[in-house]
């Protein structure tokens, strides 16, 4: 089977934030292979090209060279098969917390009522339960891990054991 994520020699050139007639490469010649079901981790300092990658492997950034592949199929745009949970929980206030679980679902066209059965799901599996309808409820950052799982439902349903790659950041 192909791997669920496939980065092949990525580079991303910026312009410099310092110096914008400056180029600045953050992630050089990088390959990177994640099988299925897999659980990786990218360790290292601070600017040294973590959240680049990840923004790749995402599909919210174009590398400047190099090809990335999401279970064999080049990526074109969002990786749909992919959830992101971003450095800060980034929640959105107006929202309770189910309607910020089912926020990835709902923007991908899943109808309302399959969307809260699996938001309903993940919030039981972080231990939220019950908590579905809270404004400002308690473990912010797990709900924000439930939407980030939650967010590709693709064809399957919410288990990331089924052909869902979830990045975080
Ligand atoms: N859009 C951008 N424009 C210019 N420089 C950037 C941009 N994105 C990231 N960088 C630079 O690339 C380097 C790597 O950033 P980043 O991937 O956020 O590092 P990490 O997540 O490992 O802390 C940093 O020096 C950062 O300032
Ligand atoms: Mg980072």
């Amino acid at each position: 089977m192909s791997p669920a994520l496939s980065l092949d020699n990525v580079s991303c050139t910026f312009l410099s934030r310092d110096d914008p007639s400056q180029r600045y490469t953050a992630v050089s010649d990088t390959t990177l292979i994640v099988g299925e079901g897999e659980f990786v981790s990218v360790v290292g300092p601070t600017g040294c090209g973590k959240t680049t990658l990840l923004n790749v492997a995402a599909g919210l950034l174009a590398p400047s060279t190099g090809h990335v592949k999401i279970f064999g199929d080049p990526l074109a745009g969002i990786n749909s098969r992919a959830g992101y949970m971003f450095q800060s929980d980034a929640l959105m206030p107006w929202r309770n917390t189910i309607e910020n679980v089912i926020a990835g679902l709902e923007f991908r066209g899943i109808t309302r009522t399959e969307a809260l059965e699996q938001g309903n799901e993940w919030l039981q599996r972080v231990g939220l339960s019950g908590f579905g309808g809270a404004l400002s409820p308690p473990a912010l950052g797990r709900h924000a891990q439930a939407r980030g799982a939650g967010a590709d439902a693709h064809s399957q349903p919410a288990d990331p054991a089924h052909g869902r790659t979830v990045l975080g950041t």
